[in-house]
């Protein structure tokens, strides 16, 4: 009798026939999002060194700190981003995988054979539309931040706290286009959303018989063209927003000094 790859996968977790290095992938992924999860989780409870100059982390924008708030201000904001990257599609599939092995990889065996799909709590990951309002709005904000890094203290660096007093001069550092490219690189991957696709898009089969027919089918092929290297654009803004923190994170603890260009 022959053996199929079903076989195999029923045998149990890790059985396959593949001979590639498909546990790569998921092990890649283990690593950069736990580490990733470790590092924000350190920015956001312990250094508070977020502020250096104009330039604001991205782990604390849109900064406010109430004074009822008992915990650092940064989880005010962090639930909107790791809301929404915790219920993107590709993050789901990337994460099942590396984390839960449920399964590894594609034609591997996994720890139960009963396929369930996203039931019970996980129906819950269908409010990634509602995060990603959230997550454009996010993204406006962090461009205005790109904008306020371009207005200098005059008198040179203002400390932490006081960057907001004082007249200001016109001036572009490394910080400025280190911050304006990962909001460039934030705003690809919230627009190549799935969900935004959907939205601009979906629920038509005509686009010459709908309201708007012509400036939809625009939306969605500019959508779409994001879309297709969705993957792509989810790990270079993760990487972006790290560097952006840590590079400001050494600006303020005077490890580096920021260039001013002009
Ligand atoms: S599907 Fe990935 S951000 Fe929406």
């Amino acid at each position: 009798m022959t053996t199929t790859v079903r076989d195999i996968r029923e045998q149990g977790l890790g059985r396959t026939l593949r001979r590639d290095a498909w546990w790569m992938a998921p092990l890649a992924t283990a690593v950069v999002l736990g580490a990733f999860g470790i590092y924000a989780t350190w920015v956001a409870w312990i250094d508070r060194q977020y502020q250096w100059g104009p330039y604001l982390s991205p782990f604390y924008s849109p900064f406010f700190e109430p004074s009822w708030w008992p915990l650092s201000p940064a989880f005010l904001i962090l639930w909107v981003p790791l809301g929404f990257r915790a219920t993107c599609y590709y993050y789901r599939k990337a994460y099942y995988r590396a984390f839960f092995m449920d399964p590894p990889a594609c034609a591997v065996g996994e720890a139960r054979h009963a396929y369930k799909g996203e039931t019970a709590l996980f129906v819950l990951q269908n409010v990634h539309r509602f995060f990603l309002y959230l997550a454009i709005l996010l993204v406006f904000i962090l461009a205005y931040d790109v904008v306020l890094a371009t207005r200098w203290p005059v008198a040179g660096v203002a400390p932490a706290g006081e960057a907001a007093l004082g007249p200001r001069e016109f001036g572009i550092g490394v910080g400025t286009v280190v911050m304006a490219v990962n909001v460039v690189l934030l705003g690809i991957y919230t627009f190549s959303c799935h969900s935004l696709r959907h939205l601009v898009g979906g629920r038509t089969d005509c686009y010459s018989c709908t309201t708007f027919g012509r400036t939809r089918y625009r939306l969605w092929r500019g959508v779409t063209a994001l879309n297709e290297q969705h993957m792509l654009w989810a790990w270079t803004s993760l990487f972006s927003v790290g560097l952006t923190d840590v590079y400001i994170r050494l600006c303020a603890a005077g490890v580096i000094t920021d260039l001013r260009l002009l």
